[in-house]
């Protein structure tokens, strides 16, 4: 069976990654679709968060990397997924899932949206966090992989540990 996996990415994390690969315990086939979260301004350009999530994955042929520029069901009724697999972390994340999951049902009701809860190392771990640490030149290695990283230390210079 295939599954989406959609988000913004801004940067892809550790969380991300795990729920990537319990979800590929679960379906055999993962779409991570870069989408546009309308609510936020990016700070990775589109390309560059696809290239990051591309490297990541290039021995993995389960795991399929894409972007869509649009609604969610629009993307999933093309490639005929009916999954969506999200990742779910405090109580905090559940209005916005649940607001999300049944606008989703709403537009296409044979779309299922499926949450992973976190793993606990990741339960406070989020992008917006990434970034705002690393702007302000924190160490967040244990938090990305290296090639996120490195993607960070060149937009904000050497200050990144
Ligand atoms: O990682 P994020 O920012 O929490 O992901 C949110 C995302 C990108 C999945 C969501 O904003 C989205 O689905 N955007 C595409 C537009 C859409 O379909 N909106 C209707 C769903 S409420």
């Amino acid at each position: 069976m295939k599954a989406m996996y959609p988000g913004s990415f801004d940067p892809i994390t550790y969380g991300h990654l795990d729920v990537i690969q319990r979800a590929l315990k679960i379906f055999d086939e993962l779409w991570v679709v870069v989408m546009v979260n309308p609510k936020k301004k990016p700070l990775l350009p589109l390309e560059r968060r696809l290239e990051l999530i591309r490297e990541l994955f290039e021995n993995e042929p389960r795991v399929h990397v894409d972007n869509h520029d649009g609604l969610l069901v629009e993307y999933a009724k093309n490639r005929n997924i009916k999954i969506i697999v999200r990742g779910l972390r405090a109580v905090t994340d559940f209005q916005y899932e649940l607001e999300m999951a049944i606008a989703n049902k709403h537009l296409w009701p044979e779309l299922e949206t499926v949450f992973l809860m976190t793993d606990e190392r990741y339960s406070f771990l989020s992008s917006s966090l990434v970034r705002e640490v690393a702007s302000m030149g924190g160490d967040v290695s244990r938090w990305v992989p290296a090639n996120v990283l490195e993607a960070l230390k060149e937009l904000y210079g050497k200050g990144v540990l």
